[in-house]
C-alpha cells in the first residue's frame, strides 16, 4: 500500500503566516504539521509516499528530501494550481498505479494513528473507506447522510447538513477512485471536489464504508485550529528536561526543555515545550505554549500560544495569550522617545492591543 499526502493548497485562512511559509510546515508542539502525517503513515507500515505540493514545492522538499532519514521513500507530485482534492488524486495516478492507497490531507492531526482505518478498509472489502468525526460545525466540511449504517449521500459544505459528521482528511481507496476523479466536473468554485468523487462511487453502487474517530481530530485550517491542535498534542507530552534551569526558576507540570535552553528566574507551567537554544529570562510561560528554537522571552508572560523560531518577546506588561507568531517576530518595548506603539507588520497581520 502507498500513501498520498497533500501539502499544496492556498492556505488563505492562515494568512499572513502562509504568505511566507507553507502551512504544512507550521510547528505544532515544535514539529511541522506535515511530520505528523508522515509519522502516522510510517506507523501503519507504509514506506512509499507521494506528497502533493504547489507548483514550486521546494520548501517541503528542502525539509524532507527523499524521505530516507525518516525511513520513507518520498516522491513529490507538483500540482499546476490548487484545483481541488480530487485533482490531487487525479494527478497522482501514475505514482499510485493500481494498488489501494491512503489519501491523507497533510494539515490534519489525529490521535491514535491510521492503521485501524486501513484494517477496516481491508476487512470490509471496501472500494472507499471514509473516516468521520462528529463536529459542532458540519457545514464547514463534506457531510455524509447516513441511513442504516450506510453512507447514502455526501455533500460538500452544505447549508443544511444532513448529519453532524464531517468527512475528515483521511481516506482509503482502491483504484476505482481514479474513474471517479476523471469523470466528475469542477464545482461552482472551480475545484474538483473530493465529495463529488465519493458521491460518484456511491451512485455507481461501489462499497463506501466508514469509521468514526473516537479520539480527537483537528483540521488545522484556521489560527484557532492550530492553537487547539497544539493544546491537544501538548496534553500528551512526557517531561524531558535537558536544558539549563537556574535555582530561581520554578517548573511545574509536564515540560520539554531541549538542549542549550537557558531558563533564568522564570516560572514555567506545563504542558509546555521549549526548543533548543531558547532563552527565557524573568518570564512566565503558561500552559499549552510551544516555543521553537533560538527565541528570547524576557520580562514577559505568555500562554496558550505558538512561537516560531528566532522570535524575541521582551518587556511586555500584559500577558500574551492565544497568539501565533511566525519566524523571527519581535514584540519589544520602545527603547527611546517617543514611547509610542510602533508596528511593522506585513499584509493581513492581526494585532490586538488592550
Ligand atoms: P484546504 O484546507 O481545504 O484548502 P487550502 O489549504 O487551500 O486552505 P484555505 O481554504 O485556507 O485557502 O486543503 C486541505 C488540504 O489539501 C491541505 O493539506 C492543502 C491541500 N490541498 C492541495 O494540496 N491541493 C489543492 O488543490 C487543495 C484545494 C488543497
Amino acid at each position: 500500500m502507498k500513501a498520498l499526502i497533500t501539502a499544496g493548497g492556498h492556505g488563505t485562512r492562515l494568512r499572513p503566516i502562509t504568505h511566507t511559509q507553507n502551512k504544512h510546515l507550521i510547528p505544532i508542539a515544535n514539529k511541522p504539521i506535515l511530520s505528523y502525517a508522515l509519522d502516522y503513515v510510517k506507523e501503519a507500515g507504509i514506506r512509499e509516499v507521494g506528497i502533493i505540493t504547489n507548483k514550486d514545492g521546494s520548501e517541503v522538499k528542502d525539509v524532507y528530501g527523499d524521505g530516507r532519514q525518516m525511513g520513507l521513500a518520498i516522491t513529490y507530485i507538483p500540482q499546476e494550481r490548487p484545483a481541488g482534492l480530487a485533482d490531487c488524486v487525479r494527478i497522482a495516478e501514475p505514482f499510485i498505479g493500481t494498488e489501494p492507497f491512503v489519501f491523507y490531507l497533510g494539515d490534519n492531526i489525529i490521535v491514535g494513528g491510521i492503521k485501524r482505518f486501513i484494517d477496516e478498509f481491508h476487512s470490509r472489502k471496501s472500494h472507499c473507506h471514509l473516516v468521520l468525526a462528529r463536529v459542532p460545525d458540519p457545514e464547514r466540511f463534506g457531510v455524509p447522510e447516513i441511513r442504516d449504517n450506510r453512507i447514502v449521500r455526501i455533500e460538500e459544505k452544505p447549508e443544511k447538513p444532513k448529519s453532524d459528521y464531517a468527512v475528515t482528511g483521511i481516506y482509503i481507496y482502491d483504484s476505482s477512485i481514479f474513474d471517479a476523479v476523471n469523470s466528475i466536473k469542477p464545482s461552482a468554485r472551480g475545484e474538483l471536489e473530493i465529495s463529488d468523487a465519493h458521491q460518484y462511487l456511491i451512485e455507481k453502487g461501489l462499497t463506501v464504508t466508514y469509521s468514526e474517530i473516537t479520539g480527537w481530530w483537528k483540521d488545522t485550517g484556521k489560527p484557532n485550529d492550530l492553537l487547539e491542535a497544539n493544546r491537544l498534542v501538548l496534553d500528551n507530552i512526557q517531561t524531558n528536561i535537558v536544558g539549563n534551569i537556574d535555582k530561581d526558576s520554578h517548573i511545574s507540570g509536564r515540560v520539554i526543555i531541549q538542549e542549550g535552553c537557558k531558563i533564568q528566574n522564570s516560572n514555567i507551567r506545563g504542558p509546555v515545550i521549549i526548543g533548543s537554544g531558547t532563552r527565557i529570562t524573568n518570564a512566565y510561560i503558561g500552559p499549552y505554549t510551544s516555543i521553537e528554537r533560538n527565541c528570547l522571552i524576557q520580562d514577559s508572560e505568555i500562554e496558550y500560544s505558538i512561537v516560531s523560531e528566532a522570535c524575541k518577546i521582551s518587556d511586555q506588561k500584559i500577558r500574551i495569550e492565544g497568539s501565533l507568531l511566525g519566524k523571527g517576530v519581535q514584540i519589544v518595548r520602545a527603547k527611546s522617545k517617543p514611547f509610542t506603539n510602533r508596528f511593522i507588520v506585513g499584509d493581513q497581520s492581526i494585532v490586538e492591543i488592550r
